[in-house]
Formats: structure tokens, C-alpha cells, sequence
């Protein structure tokens, strides 16, 4: 399997003419946003070093993004001036938000002298997924040159990712390729013990990546939802807690490879104890037998100290996903001390990386969020990359304009 390459190998906006031209820049702005305002705006933050890059350069911006999921419909919850408004803020220069992607508004906006325009939301418009080649078409019609900035949205082979890439002189923005460089040292040259804490609710979206550190890391701790199918897989009865039992027999070879290879991998061995994911539910810690048929909401006190051990000895630290439902406070307690043990290790000079938006919330909550060697803004991309893949947003560049 092809691996993304360094940050090195892709070219860079320094490669870029951009002087007195229109740029179209893809960010992920893809914020959490409800009733059109926006929660943590990391990624707008973000995307921000790049565009002043850009604009210090004497570019003038065709900034482009998606938010949400509309499926190629307007949705108007989804427009994106709410996000140009932050991004204004952020820039302390006006933006011009458009309200269509390739349409009249924004094809005149990007032909005046506007410095800033933000097209509106990609994925109003159908060819946007579909890779449409007419929609690729326009959307590069709109800029002289391409700058792609959207790391969490580098795993998608979409219009504005990989067909614009193929039309346009291309390169990576600073954050793409931070991402790429950070990611990269994990796989690449991860001082030892490299210990990688995994979480969030299914295995199934986590085996590509438990499949890819095993040989990597020297140990492997695990919370969430996702832990009762690994020791389900271990034979331990872990009560009403959702097992994905089609994928028993991937994680028992998967735990054995790790046997193989000498690769720790810790199990939760206490758990909270409700008998449903709801703040008002009954609930208590209890080792993992005490379970009964109740369902297991966040990792007990002991296994999160003995997570937080095996972290106080790493060199690296990879963490990606809650230890359970750590929007309900009563079962945050898990991840809040995952977190603490990781902004503890890095202060002690580990290198740290955090990827997903649930562990930058809880960091951002526990105001850690500087406390990390390197927080992703990739939820998905940050797993298909350290899943080994060549992502198309990272392929694009390297092949394209
Ligand atoms: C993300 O939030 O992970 C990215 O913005 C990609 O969004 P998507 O999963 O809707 O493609």
C-alpha cells in the first residue's frame, strides 16, 4: 500500500506565481455549527496562516470549503457566511462571502478587485463529490492558481480536492503540509515507547489504523465504545455493551499479530456502569464483571490510571477518540484524564499528536489544547493517513497542475 510522502516532496506556495492573482485556496472549514453559529473554530484559525501568507504575496483569494453534508442542495443552515464572518474577524480584512459556488455572484466577486472572496458551500452543488468534470472546470475557472489547505478533507476525491488540482497550478498550504509532516513522524521515526490511546464508539472505523501502529507502537491503550468488541474478543463478558460482532474475528487477529509482536495492548478493566447513554440514568463504576447487563459509558478510575501510567513512560503519544460519552459530564472523567496524562507527557518533552474533533473538544475544554505537541484538525484524514493510505488530496498535489 502506497504511503503519503513527506511534506518535503509536495510543492509549496513558495513554488506559486500568485502576485496580482486570484487564488482559489481549499480550507476545511467544515466548523461544528448549529443554528448558523460556530462551536470550536480551530479550523477556521487554522486556515488563516496560508491565506496571510498568500495575501502578503499580493494574492487576492477565492477561498472555498464545505460545511455539513447538504448532498448537493442548498441548505440554508448551511450557508457559509457565518464562517466568513469569523474568518473576517480572524484576518482583520473584509470577506466577500458569495452565495453560490461557480454562479454569477461569485464569478463577479472573483473578477472585482475583492481581496478576500468565500464561495459558498461546495457541497451545494451535486459535481462537488462526484468529482463532476464541469464543475471541476468552473471552480478552476475561477482562480489562476489552486492552494489546498484542507487537510481534514484530504481523504475525500472530491471537485475542489483532486479535479481543480489537475487544472491549475498547484500547491500545498502551510497547514496540509504541517499535518503532513507531524502525521508523518509517527509512522516514520517515533522516538521509543511510542504509545497510541484509541477511543470513540466503533472498532470498525479504527481497524485500518490498530492494523497500521501494530509493528509501530510499543503499546496500545483502548477506551470508548470500541473497547467491548476487543474484549468481547477476549472472551470477557462485558453486559449490554455494543459488540460489532462481524468484526469479532478481525480483532482477534488483530490482538493475536500483537501478541506476535510484543505490542501491549491495555483493555479497560473497570467501567461506569448505566443503563443507558443518558445523563439521567442510573449508573456506578464497577470492575468489569460488575457489569451485569448494563452498558459501559466511560472507562472506571483504575483503568484510566493505568492508562495514564503506561503514557507517563512514552516518548510519543498518539491519541485519537473519547474514553466514553464525554459530552455527559458524569462519564467524562476517562478521557479528561487521558488528556491530562498526555499534556503531562508532553510538558516532560513528549512528542504528542491528537487527531478528531473529540479529543480537541475535550482538550480545548480542560484548556489543554496547548498543551499537545500537534493537535490534527483532521478527523478522518488524520485515520486514513496514519491508516497508511496515500490520501487523494495529498496524491493530487503531488501529480497535479
Ligand atoms: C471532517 O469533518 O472530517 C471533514 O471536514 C470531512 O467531512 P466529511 O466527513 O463530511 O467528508
Amino acid at each position: 500500500m502506497g504511503r503519503a510522502g513527506t511534506a518535503a516532496a509536495l510543492p509549496g506556495i513558495e513554488d506559486l506565481d500568485v502576485d496580482g492573482r486570484r487564488v482559489l485556496v481549499r480550507c476545511d472549514l467544515n466548523v461544528p455549527f448549529k443554528d448558523r453559529r460556530i462551536g470550536d473554530d480551530l479550523r477556521v484559525r487554522s486556515a488563516v496562516p496560508t491565506l496571510e501568507a498568500l495575501l502578503g504575496k499580493g494574492a487576492r483569494l477565492a477561498v472555498c470549503s464545505h460545511l455539513g453534508r447538504p448532498k448537493g442542495e442548498v441548505v440554508d443552515e448551511l450557508r457559509l457566511a457565518p464562517v466568513g464572518e469569523r474568518l473576517a474577524q480572524l484576518l482583520d480584512r473584509p470577506v466577500t462571502a458569495a452565495d453560490d459556488v461557480v454562479g454569477d455572484h461569485a464569478t463577479a466577486a472573483c473578477a472585482s478587485d475583492d481581496e478576500v472572496v468565500l464561495l459558498e458551500n461546495l457541497r451545494f452543488e451535486p459535481g462537488e463529490e462526484a468529482n463532476d468534470d464541469g464543475f471541476a472546470e468552473a471552480l478552476a475557472g475561477l482562480g489562476h492558481a489552486y492552494v489546498d489547505d484542507a487537510f481534514g478533507a484530504a481523504h475525500r476525491a472530491h471537485a475542489s480536492i483532486v479535479g481543480v488540482a489537475e487544472r491549475l497550478p498547484c500547491a500545498a498550504g502551510l497547514l496540509l503540509q504541517e499535518e503532513v509532516a507531524k502525521l508523518s513522524k509517527l509512522l516514520e521515526e517515533p522516538a521509543a515507547p511510542f504509545v497510541a490511546v484509541l477511543g470513540g464508539a466503533k472498532v470498525s472505523d479504527k481497524l485500518g489504523v490498530l492494523g497500521n501502529l501494530i509493528g509501530r507502537a510499543d503499546a496500545i491503550c483502548i477506551g470508548g465504545a470500541m473497547a467491548f468488541t476487543l474484549l468481547a474478543a477476549r472472551g470477557q463478558d462485558v453486559g449490554g455493551s455494543l459488540v460489532e460482532k462481524d468484526r469479532l474475528d478481525d480483532v482477534r487477529a488483530l490482538l493475536d499479530e500483537a501478541d506476535a509482536k510484543g505490542v501491549a495492548v491495555h483493555l479497560p478493566t473497570d467501567v461506569v456502569a448505566a443503563t443507558a447513554p443518558k445523563a439521567d440514568a442510573d449508573h456506578d463504576t464497577v470492575p468489569l464483571a460488575g457489569i451485569g447487563d448494563r452498558i459501559g459509558v466511560d472507562i472506571g478510575p483504575e483503568s484510566a490510571g493505568a492508562f495514564a501510567d503506561v503514557i507517563a513512560g512514552a516518548r510519543t503519544v498518539l491519541w485519537n477518540g473519547p474514553m466514553g460519552i464525554f459530552e455527559i459530564d458524569a462519564y467524562s472523567g476517562g478521557t479528561k484524564a487521558v488528556a491530562g496524562a498526555i499534556a503531562e507527557a508532553t510538558s516532560r518533552g513528549a512528542y504528542t499528536v491528537a487527531g478528531g474533533g473529540d479529543s480537541a473538544a475535550a482538550l480545548a475544554q480542560l484548556g489543554l489544547d496547548d498543551s499537545i505537541s500537534h493537535l490534527s484538525t483532521g478527523g478522518g484524514a488524520s485515520l486514513e493517513f496514519l491508516e497508511g493510505k496515500d490520501l487523494p488530496g495529498v496524491a493530487a498535489l503531488r501529480g497535479g497542475g
